[in-house]
């Protein structure tokens, strides 16, 4: 009896407590949903863009932009509540109660965070994600050279609508049509344009941003050092970013694009060496990128590397400017004296 006794009390109590930890979350839980639809101007319409784990669309709203699926297991820490704001009142009332209930914040735009920062944590405690995905709109000013756009709207989205108005206008950013603007230009952002005009985060005039006391800030009211923070600094570190207002560039309306592969003998050596002392001194119109990659080669499966040259020229024709050697006063030929008239 006694023995019994002694193993039936610790584990009633570990029982018991476990129930009042349940009932105290469900509790925060409640009170956290309530306290989102009195803080909302308009709490009809949040109550639609609220998902906990009890809608059925939990899952793939948490799944729908998730990119690194290294995070998309059930050991990976889950949101309670996930909130697409389609209004700016709703992330203000997302950043007032997650302070109220002890809450951890995530924002996601395009969900391409290699660490998955944008909807997981690393320890076990309760969060909410603000999901921009449903703030996508864009509008372009072709007169001015200059769109407004929303967090939510995706590289892809955003080059297809600049496209749709002007064949000459462009924007500098990355080449993944899936990527988000929201992390994207907020740390940075590089692609095939970054010569002539550097990165996405050089070409911001102006963003639409709540701070961490849910107050709405433009350009000139967060002022010009949290301006510049949020243009490289990563724009969770400082609070929930809404829009940019962007500079767009012009580009003619024929480009040339070419891809040069190349494996990894003496040439592919020859030809990165090169391609170091070269590529910084050719025109700014002409882009040249490298990526070196392991791949597996022969019956036996061995790996051998291959570089891989990707280009884009701003213009038709990009041949003659192969044919120059920037290092010798334009004489020599770039590519032919490290390879590329083999190919
Ligand atoms: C397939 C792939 C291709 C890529 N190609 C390129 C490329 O060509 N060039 C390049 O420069 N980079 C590239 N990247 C990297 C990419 O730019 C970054 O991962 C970027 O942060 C993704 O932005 P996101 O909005 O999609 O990601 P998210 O995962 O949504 O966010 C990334 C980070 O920014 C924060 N954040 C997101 N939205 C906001 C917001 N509205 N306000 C405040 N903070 C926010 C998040 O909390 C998170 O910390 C690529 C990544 C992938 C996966
Ligand atoms: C509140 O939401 C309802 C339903 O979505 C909408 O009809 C109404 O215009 C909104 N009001 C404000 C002030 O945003
Ligand atoms: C999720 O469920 C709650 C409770 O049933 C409901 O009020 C809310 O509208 C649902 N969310 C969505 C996005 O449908
Ligand atoms: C939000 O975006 C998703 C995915 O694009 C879409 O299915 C949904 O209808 C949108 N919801 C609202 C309220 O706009
Ligand atoms: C261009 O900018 C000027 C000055 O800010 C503004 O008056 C004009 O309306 C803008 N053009 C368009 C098409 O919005
Ligand atoms: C593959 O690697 C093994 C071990 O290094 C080597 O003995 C063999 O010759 C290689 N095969 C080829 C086709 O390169």
């Amino acid at each position: 009896m006694k023995p019994q006794s002694t193993i039936i009390v610790p584990s009633t109590l570990v029982l018991l407590l476990s129930f009042q930890l349940i009932a105290a979350a469900a509790d925060t839980h409640e009170s956290f949903l309530q306290c989102l639809s009195l803080h909302s101007e308009n709490s009809t319409s949040i109550s639609k863009v609220i998902y906990t784990h009890y809608n059925s669309s939990y899952s793939s709203v948490l799944e729908l932009t998730l990119q690194n699926l290294r995070f998309s297991t059930p050991a990976t820490p889950k949101p309670l509540v996930i909130i697409t704001p389609i209004h700016v009142s709703h992330i203000q009332a997302a950043i007032k109660c997650s302070q109220k209930y002890g809450m951890q914040i995530r924002v996601r735009s395009g969900g391409h965070d290699y660490e998955g920062l944008s909807f997981r944590t690393s320890y076990n405690s309760p969060f909410v994600i603000i999901d921009m995905i449903n703030l996508s709109s864009i509008s372009i000013d072709v007169e001015n050279k200059t769109a407004w756009v929303q967090v939510g709207a995706t590289l892809g989205q955003l080059y297809y609508r600049i496209a749709e108005k002007s064949p000459n206008l462009a924007f500098p950013a990355g080449s993944c049509p899936s990527v988000g603007t929201g992390g994207h230009i907020s740390g940075g952002g590089w692609g095939i344009l970054l010569r002539k005009y550097g990165l996405a985060a050089d070409n911001i005039i102006d963003a639409h941003m709540i701070d961490v006391q849910g107050r709405f800030l433009d350009r000139k009211s967060m002022g010009e050092d949290l301006f510049w923070a949020i243009r490289g600094g990563g724009g969770a570190s400082f609070g929930v970013i809404v829009a940019w207002k962007i500079k767009l560039v012009d580009v003619p309306s024929t480009v040339t694009v070419f891809t040069v592969r190349r494996p990894w003998d003496q040439i592919a050596t020859k030809l990165v060496h090169r391609w170091q002392h070269v590529a910084h001194k050719l025109p700014e119109d002409l882009f040249i990128m490298v990526f070196l990659r392991s791949l597996s080669s022969g019956t036996e499966g061995n790996r051998t590397m291959e570089a891989i040259f990707q280009s884009l020229f701003l213009g038709g024709e990009a041949a003659p400017l192969m044919q120059r050697d920037p290092d010798c006063g334009g004489k020599k030929t770039v590519m032919k004296r490290a390879g590329f008239n083999q190919s």
